[in-house]
């Protein structure tokens, strides 16, 4: 995991705002409250668990939430208040039909091969209960297509130099990205990074081949409708013959 773990966390975090995540944490407690089912909520590839911290510390969700995460930088750097398993999302940890709900921040299940993200999803719905649900979050492909190449260059409140740049493929619908961090002691971090943004069709497709179904989709934290404008995609999806 060259791009995921310490290159992640020290470059991701100064732009994660206790607000953005307050917002996040807000919009899936109410999409998870009312579940009726027994069982835990997993929050796939949780990194430092800035969603499970806070989901299993009060609120609907309180004493439910798992995380579910490869990386040990990550793991060993976590938020206190939440239990969590490391394990691989290709081959999850959980046992078949035990979970009442998963969640999957940041296109974490997006990041991975075509084969791949289908053996994920095929995961994820054998260790669904039936009626458990799954809410996943992406960014429409639509505002990777306006602005196909960037480049990004800053330096962190903690002296690092932080070096980005990513070119999106409208043909192939991925986003091919480099992240290299200078850090203040001189060490060098750098990773790549591919993920795939799928148009709301083709999710829905994978959903449905992989035995999900989408049940509603948002554009945003507040639930508001997909359209041109929305900076988000998150769809709730259930197990197809829940
Ligand atoms: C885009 S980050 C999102 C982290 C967190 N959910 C958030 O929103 O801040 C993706 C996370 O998935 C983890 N990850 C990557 N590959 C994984 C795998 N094969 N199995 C489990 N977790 C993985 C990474 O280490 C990283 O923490």
């Amino acid at each position: 995991m060259s791009f995921f773990g310490e290159l992640y966390l020290r470059s991701t975090q100064p732009f994660l705002s206790p607000e953005i995540t307050a917002r996040e944490v807000a919009y899936l407690e109410r999409c998870f409250t009312g579940l009726a089912l027994p069982g835990p909520v997993v929050d796939l590839g949780c990194g430092h668990g800035r969603h499970a911290a806070p989901l299993n510390t009060s609120g609907a969700l309180a004493g439910r939430v798992v995380g579910m995460e490869l990386d040990t930088y990550s793991l060993s750097h976590r938020a206190p208040g939440f239990p969590a398993v490391q394990g691989d999302l290709r081959a999850l940890p959980f046992q078949s039909g035990s979970l009442a709900g998963a969640y999957a921040w940041y296109s974490t299940l997006f990041a991975f091969s075509e084969m791949e993200h289908r053996v994920i999803l095929r995961e994820v719905a054998r260790c669904l209960r039936p009626g458990a649900l799954l809410v996943l979050h992406t960014v429409p492909c639509e505002r990777l297509s306006e602005q196909p190449d960037a480049v990004f260059q800053r330096t962190l409140p903690d002296g690092s130099l932080l070096e980005e740049e990513s070119h999106y493929d409208p043909d192939t619908g991925t986003d091919h990205g480099r992240r290299r961090l200078t850090l203040p002691d001189g060490r060098v971090l750098s990773g790549v990074y591919t993920i795939r943004y799928y148009p709301l069709a083709e999710l829905a497709q994978l959903l449905e081949s992989t035995g999900l179904a989408a049940k509603w989709v948002h554009g945003g934290l507040e639930g508001e409708p997909l359209s041109s404008t929305a900076t988000d995609l998150i769809v709730g999806a259930e197990l197809r013959h829940g």
